[in-house]
Parts: structure tokens; C-alpha cells; sequence
């Protein structure tokens, strides 16, 4: 590989490739590429999204979802031994005494903290812990925006349609009423904290298109949304002086002998001391499970989204839903080696690159629903065999950046995509003179914890928000969507535990839960030495994950 000759980031066999990009453009610029029919769509999805591969997934075992098929991985934490052992903890010892605990310091914990506050309840009689700092989360990482109708002719009603739409009509029709009814609301409340969202030159919000939506309805602070989000919410946080314990895991929750969820044991992941936080409301706010890398795919994720949790919840006796089904966010980069995997915002697309195969030929429409144009893409590369293959073995389509600038005119990638921009030049590429290479990666987990539209979950005092929950986006989530979940059910669920608080009279604290899970899985014949939660991905002794792909094999 050493002998590759590089010609401006790309070796010079990718450049060949190039150059058939740059030959098929100006025709391409005339050409739109009809959007595929449902029929397609669904043979599609069937044949290439690999939540369809088979031997990918197995039905539990065990607890409420018994009998429900989950990834692999997922089920092997869900079937692992708690982590904690009921003998090593001192539940008559209380290190943290609150109300309100918030596991998780992303977008969901943020918002949750705030509108608690908002509700009632003394900023020290809320506490967010967090495993690593403050705001440290896939939220922070998002580029592309965030989804709301806020001005006619979008509506709510239309945006309901379009979020159905794309999970496939599994999505609980409840849920979705909450998310898009209360999105102009959360644009406002963003807003009014100070949030910068781009502007047209008589200071209306840019909306841009997304993926599967039948309007342009995508807020956004150029190409890195979810950090100006998280430094309002976070700066708020801290103004308003909410008890913040960094560096702390929750790694089981507690009951009362009353069967409500009263807090978590945690611990301090420098000494790796136990701690016990007692509180009248729990609200996992955790994130994903990308770290999991279901069927050796990359991820966009942060290296805490371990679906913590889910195995949390499942232990307390939390129903979930659809976990079967994982988001492959269609551009993953896939060149160079040192990003494979990260996140290039869909934005991309919305902005009008068009994605083509190694022969500058379009082949999908570039804003289909996620699980389509992803399937897609896996279809030209593994079976048509029309993809690039990186000089480490992996293989891409292009993503034609350029012609952004030609469409909407010289420097609007520097301007609208800046982040992005910085991040290729590093690696010698000018992705507004030169197309980038893209393959899908892990991005999401549709389902999650059930929950109501107060963000509750079956356990009573225990209540979820943002990634971890489920129900919201059915079979797949559309773009823009996931920071609008943690707004909407991040804001439900910090009222409705701030409420039940007022209520609420802890019992006696107990980990007997552990104990009977131990038993199921010793009744069902579970045996394994694996336990969970994960807390932190383990990349020791592993051959790099990317060049591990060889799904379609
Ligand atoms: O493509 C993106 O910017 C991702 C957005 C999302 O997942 O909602």
C-alpha cells in the first residue's frame, strides 16, 4: 500500500474513478432520478437492509420480550449476568439522596433536567449522572437538523404522515402525535435559549430536505447542529446550577419493595467504587447501542452508546420494542481509513449531491427513507459490483459533493458544511472539487424502551427518553427526527417525573430483581460468562471493524 501514488487524498486508481464522476456530470445535472414505488422499495429492503440477513438475530430467551428476535449482540447483553452482585452492595449506605434521577448527560438528560426544573422541582433535588462528561453523546455529534412544521404549508398533520411513512406504519401512532404536534414548540423553546439556527437574509429559518420527507422541513446550524443544541441546554444546566456527577456509570437500578423503581446503583468509573443514589423518579436518557457494531458495521455513535440502557431497563422487568430493526445511516465515510464510519450528514444529499457508482452512473434516488437508500447502495457494491474498493479493502459509492457548489453557487459547502469541509481537507481531499466516498454505517436503534406519551415506561417511577426509548420511529427513523425525539419526550418526561415525584413515597430499597433474573437465566438454560451492562466498548485484540465487512458474503 505504501507504493500508492496519491494524487490530492485519493490514490490514483480512486482518480480514474473520479474522473468517470466528473465525465457523467453535466448530464447528470439534468437528470432526477425517479424515486423507487413502494413495491420496489419493500423487495429492496428485503433483499439487501441487513436487518433482513438471516442468522443475524435470535429470539430471547427471557423477561417481556421473550420469544422477540433481537441482533446478536443486543441479545447477548440482554442474556448476560448482571453486572452487579446484590452481596456487593450496601443498599442502607446512600451516597446520593435525590428526587429526580436523570441517567445520561446527552440531549434527553439535558432537556429532561431542564423541564423538571421547569415544573417545580429545586435544581438540587435533580441529578444527572453521566459516564463521561457532560453532554458527551451522539446529540452533541449530529449535523444534518432537526425536523418541525412550523409554518404553513407544512402542518403537524403532515409531518405525522411522513414519520409513519418511514417506520413502515409500525411506529405507535401516540407517540408520533406527541413528536410532531409538540415540534414547533421545541424550535421555539431552542430559540428563546439562545440557539443559532441559520437564517435567510429577512431572518426566517433555512429549511432543507431530508430523506423520505415529502417537504422541506430540516432545521439546522450549518453541519453541526447537535453542538450548538447541547451548548445551549448544557450552559443552562449549569445555570441553573442541576447536580451534575460526571464519570459515573449506572450499572443497575434499584427497586423499592413496592415494585417502583427507586434510583441506581452507579459507579465511579476512576476508583470503580459503588455508589447507591436513591430517588423517587428514574429517567434513563442513555442513548444507543451503535457501539455494539451489529454485524461488524462501523458506527457514528460516541463510544458510550453500549445500549446500557436497554439491559437497565430489562433487568427492572421493562418491556421494549422493536429491537429488532437497526439504522445504517446510508453515508458513512468509507474514505480515508482514519473516518470510516463517521457521519456525513444527509445534508449532503438534501443540499443536491447525487450518489453514483464507480462509473459516475446514478443508480438510487439520493433522498429515499434510510433502510432504502441504504439498501441500495449495499446492492451496487456487494452484488452488482459497482463500487469503489478502498486501498484497505472496503468498498463505497460516491457521494458528488461538487455538485453542490455548481447548483447553488461557489463556496456554499464552505458556508453550509463547514465542519465537514475542515474534516476531508485534513486528509487532502477538497470535497467541493472532488466527490467522496460513502458507505453505510450503524447509526441508530429504532426501538427501545416502551413508553406512553408522558415518556413513561411499564415499571412504575422509571421513565425513558431519547434514543433508548422506542415506539416512535416504528421500523426506521427519518432524519431529523432523533434530536426532535429527545426534545419532545426529553421535555414529556422531565414534567411527567417532576409530577410523579410530588406523589411519590419510596419503600424499602431492594436488588431482589437481580436475583430473579439470575434465575431466569439459570431456568432457561442461559449459560455464559459474559455481564452487562458493557459500560465502555472493549476494542482490545480485535482486527479493525471496518475492514470486517463482508455482509453480503
Ligand atoms: O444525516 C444526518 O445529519 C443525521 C441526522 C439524523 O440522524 O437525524
Amino acid at each position: 500500500m505504501s507504493s500508492l501514488k496519491m494524487i490530492e487524498g485519493y490514490p490514483e486508481y480512486m482518480r480514474k474513478s473520479i474522473e468517470l464522476v466528473e465525465r457523467t456530470r453535466p448530464r447528470r445535472m439534468r437528470e432526477v432520478y425517479r424515486r423507487l414505488s413502494l413495491e420496489e422499495r419493500e423487495e429492496l429492503l428485503r433483499k439487501y437492509h441487513p436487518d433482513y440477513k438471516p442468522g443475524t438475530k435470535r429470539p430471547l430467551r427471557i423477561g417481556p420480550n421473550r420469544g422477540d428476535e433481537a441482533p446478536h449482540e443486543l441479545a447477548d447483553l440482554l442474556e448476560a449476568h448482571p453486572l452487579v452482585k446484590p452481596i456487593d452492595v450496601d443498599l442502607s449506605k446512600i451516597d446520593i439522596d435525590t428526587d429526580l434521577l436523570i441517567i445520561g448527560g446527552g440531549g434527553a438528560g439535558l432537556v429532561a433536567a431542564l423541564w423538571a426544573n421547569q415544573e417545580g422541582l429545586p435544581p438540587d433535588r435533580i441529578t444527572i449522572v453521566t459516564k463521561l462528561r457532560l453532554g458527551d453523546s451522539n446529540s452533541v455529534m449530529s449535523q444534518g437538523g432537526v425536523q418541525a412544521a412550523d409554518r404553513p404549508p407544512d402542518s403537524p398533520v403532515r409531518h405525522f404522515l411522513d414519520v409513519m411513512g418511514g417506520g413502515h406504519f409500525a411506529n405507535k401512532p401516540e407517540l408520533v402525535k406527541a413528536l410532531t404536534m409538540d415540534a414547533p414548540l421545541m424550535i421555539k423553546w431552542l430559540e428563546e435559549l439562545g440557539l443559532m439556527f441559520d437564517k435567510d437574509e429577512e431572518g426566517n429559518m433555512v429549511e432543507d430536505w431530508g430523506g423520505g420527507t415529502s417537504i422541506r422541513r430540516m432545521h439546522a446550524c450549518k453541519d453541526y447542529t447537535g453542538m450548538e443544541i447541547v451548548r445551549v441546554l448544557r450552559d443552562e444546566v449549569r445555570n441553573r446550577e442541576i447536580n451534575v456527577v460526571e464519570f459515573t456509570s449506572a450499572v443497575e437500578l434499584i427497586k423499592d419493595d413496592l415494585g417502583h423503581v427507586a434510583g441506581a446503583v452507579l459507579v465511579n468509573m476512576e476508583s470503580e467504587q459503588y455508589m447507591v443514589a436513591r430517588a423517587k423518579a428514574t429517567i434513563l436518557a442513555t442513548g444507543g447501542y451503535g457501539r455494539l457494531h451489529i454485524q461488524g458495521f462501523p458506527t457514528t455513535n460516541h463510544y458510550g452508546a453500549t445500549a446500557d440502557g436497554l439491559v437497565l431497563a430489562y433487568h427492572v422487568g421493562a418491556r421494549l420494542t422493536d429491537i429488532e430493526t437497526a439504522q445504517y445511516h446510508p453515508t458513512g465515510a468509507a474514505y480515508p481509513e482514519q473516518i470510516v464510519g463517521l457521519l456525513i450528514t444527509e445534508k449532503v444529499r438534501g443540499l443536491g449531491a447525487q450518489v453514483v457508482n464507480k462509473h459516475g452512473e446514478q443508480f438510487v434516488f439520493p433522498l429515499e427513507p434510510r433502510d432504502v437508500e441504504a439498501s441500495a447502495f449495499i446492492r451496487e457494491c456487494w452484488e452488482r459490483n459497482n463500487g469503489v474498493i478502498t486501498p484497505t479493502g472496503m468498498r463505497g459509492v460516491w457521494l458528488d459533493s461538487p455538485m453542490i457548489e455548481i447548483i447553488r453557487g461557489e463556496g456554499t459547502i464552505q458556508r453550509r458544511l463547514p465542519a465537514m469541509y475542515r474534516m476531508y481537507k485534513r486528509f487532502g481531499i477538497d470535497m467541493a472539487k472532488d466527490p467522496i466516498l460513502v458507505f453505510p454505517t450503524l447509526h441508530y436503534q429504532n426501538g427501545g424502551v416502551a413508553i406512553n406519551d408522558r415518556g413513561q415506561t411499564d415499571i412504575p417511577g422509571l421513565f425513558a427518553a431519547g434514543e433508548v426509548e422506542g415506539g416512535v420511529h416504528g421500523k426506521n427513523r427519518l432524519m431529523g427526527n432523533s434530536i426532535l425525539d429527545y426534545l419532545v419526550f426529553g421535555r414529556r418526561a422531565g414534567i411527567n417525573a417532576a409530577r410523579y415525584v410530588k406523589k411519590a413515597n419510596l419503600g424499602r430499597l431492594t436488588l431482589n430483581h437481580v436475583d430473579e433474573y439470575e434465575k431466569m437465566l439459570r431456568e432457561a438454560g442461559i449459560e455464559t460468562d459474559r455481564k452487562a451492562p458493557m459500560i465502555l466498548p472493549d476494542y482490545r485484540g480485535k482486527e479493525v471493524l471496518a475492514r470486517k465487512i463482508d455482509i453480503f458474503k
